[in-house]
């Protein structure tokens, strides 16, 4: 297969829910239809059970799940099919936008009954800032949920999207038949009584024949026939460069766990969603189909040997092929690398890859020379973008509980902050370090790994935050030193050496900005 096959093959996206709508078990289905697994129950839930906070042997199972679904790859009508894994978990919401940045598009997961959730509608979000295309689905249909259009609504309102459904439910709930699919023009019908087998569809394309009531029922088929009416009326026509553009998302009805409307959302996912796209850089675009390799890393997992203080940095290729054994520059560090042994990844298995293409995920071996976002080139000097820090929403002092084991601790911090675990900040004052972070969990994530991975301990103290700004530095200007002056107490360095402010409050953010009209307060690191 020649190198442009082998892209226009390539299919790499993630699936995002609210934590318990479904994205395991279509994730699942998924792999089951590329035969990637043989029966159910085999992906391990990636999700941190309820109460399981301070159960660091939890969080330790759940970092050895998520290695093993990082990334899920399976063939499928001859396409190459990567699901990067999401956390659902909103303590991982960041490693969670840092994936966003690998995927060419998303599939969104939404249950029928609880509709759009908090934590779906701050990732869409981000999905929506930069226009991914998405494909939303609707689960659990096989439960009484709300009604189809009531739901179509919420999610346009909520999320903030323009959608047009390309299947629609007959009946819902208790009464739930199966469903139309406008995409294929089929008909899609439950077999059996108790709702576990499904028809392969039969092709339908007049639905004012009679025989609409031979299949459905007299009541059904009038039903259907009035939305489908509804649905011609008032959504958009499906447009497949306009759901490229990110300027209209398609809406499929389904259930995963009775396999219901799955088949017909990958059949069309594999028709219309993007291959490799094209990525910035800070000097030029890159397109996929570039011969030289460019990649970068957006995620990186630290091995569950602690006797082995290797980890698994995650590359996305973005151009060219990646092979093994061959020299690439790591731009940051300005110097040359290669791989025995880079991962590739199929179903849940890792294996060694000879040559991976755009699109595709490596895992590779790594002592501690990669952070995220670092990229990898044949040469050129080039850093790809958008993979910013935002600002964390807890704050806690650390301190160092063993004197002797100084050392092992701020190399353990260094290094869990590589991986992004959560952001250090250096206060200017008096040098004390401040962890930042999304949600609680990760103080327990990083005290429990320092002390077993790195021999070290620690103690936090609160302080009590509201949000970091990243400052604009503007030297010559005597506002700026002025706020300096002032500010001294509340500024810190993050780990790249950016200027920040922490703030109190959203007021202090505001009166602040207002004090100090030319000093520029950003709320993520990547501003320019
Ligand atoms: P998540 O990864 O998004 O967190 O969700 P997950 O797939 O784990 O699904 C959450 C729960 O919803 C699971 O039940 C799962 O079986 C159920 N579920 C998923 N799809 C459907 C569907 O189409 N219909 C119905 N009725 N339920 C569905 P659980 O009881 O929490 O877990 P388990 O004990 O069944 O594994």
């Amino acid at each position: 297969m020649s190198f442009l096959e082998e892209i226009q093959r390539r299919r790499t996206f993630g699936i995002i829910s609210h934590p318990d709508a479904g994205k395991t078990t279509l994730t699942e289905k998924l792999l089951l239809f590329g035969g990637a697994i043989q029966e159910a129950g085999a992906v391990k839930n990636n999700k941190i059970k309820k109460g399981a906070t301070s159960d660091f042997m939890e969080i330790e199972r759940q970092r050895g799940i998520s290695v093993a679904t990082s990334v899920l790859a399976f063939i499928y009508k001859d396409k190459k099919i990567n699901i990067l894994d999401t956390p659902g978990h909103k303590d991982f919401a960041e490693d969670t936008f840092r994936t966003l940045t690998a995927v060419d598009s998303v599939i969104v997961v939404i249950d029928v009954a609880k509709g759009v959730e908090e934590q779906t509608e701050k990732l869409v979000e981000v999905c929506r800032m930069r226009k991914i295309p998405i494909i939303v689905f609707i689960n659990k249909l096989d439960r009484e949920g709300k009604d189809a259009f009531d739901l179509l609504d919420e999610v346009e309102q909520k999320l903030g999207l323009t959608v047009t459904p390309l299947s629609f439910p007959i009946g819902m709930g208790y009464d739930f038949k199966g469903i139309y699919n406008l995409w294929e023009k089929k008909i899609n019908l439950f077999t059996n009584e108790n709702k576990t087998t499904v028809s392969d569809g039969v092709e339908f394309t007049d639905i004012d024949s009679e025989e609409l009531e031979e299949i459905i029922g007299e009541t059904s088929a009038e039903t259907l026939r009035e939305e489908l009416e509804m649905v011609d009326g008032v959504y958009p026509k499906f447009d497949q460069e306009a759901y490229l553009n990110g300027d209209l998302q398609p809406v499929f009805f389904g259930s995963a766990l009775n396999n219901f409307g799955v088949k017909e959302l990958l059949d069309c996912f594999i028709d219309i969603a993007p291959t490799p796209q094209p990525k910035m850089s800070d000097t030029r675009l890159i397109d996929s189909k570039e011969e030289k390799l460019t990649g970068f890393v957006f995620k990186i997992h630290a091995n569950m040997d602690p006797k082995h203080r290797d980890r698994l940095a995650f590359i996305k290729i973005v151009s060219g092929t990646f092979k093994r054994n061959q020299p690439y520059l790591h731009v940051r560090n300005n110097k040359k690398v290669k791989f025995s042994s880079p991962n590739t990844f199929f179903a849940e298995k890792k294996e060694i890859v000879d040559i991976s293409y755009p699109g595709d995920i490596v895992g590779l071996h790594d002592t501690g020379n990669f952070k995220i976002g670092d990229t990898l080139t044949e040469g050129e000097n080039l850093n790809f973008k958008g993979i910013p820090s935002f600002s964390p929403e807890h704050f806690r002092y650390v301190n160092n509980a063993d004197p002797l084991k100084a050392k092992q601790l701020y190399k353990g911090l260094d290094q869990l902050m590589d991986e992004g675990v959560a952001q250090l900040f250096t206060l200017e004052l008096n040098g004390r370090r401040v962890i930042g972070t999304v949600g609680a969990l990760q103080y327990e994530v990083i005290q429990y790994r320092l002390e077993h991975e790195y021999g070290a301990k620690c103690t936090y103290e609160n302080l009590p935050m509201h949000k970091v700004c990243w400052v604009e530095p503007s030297e010559n200007n005597e506002e700026f030193k002025e706020f300096k002056r002032v500010k001294q107490r509340y500024l810190a360095k993050d780990k790249r050496g950016q200027l920040v402010f922490l703030a109190d409050s959203a007021f202090t953010i505001q009166m602040t900005q207002d004090k100090y009209p030319s000093v520029k307060l950003h709320f993520t690191s990547e501003y320019e």
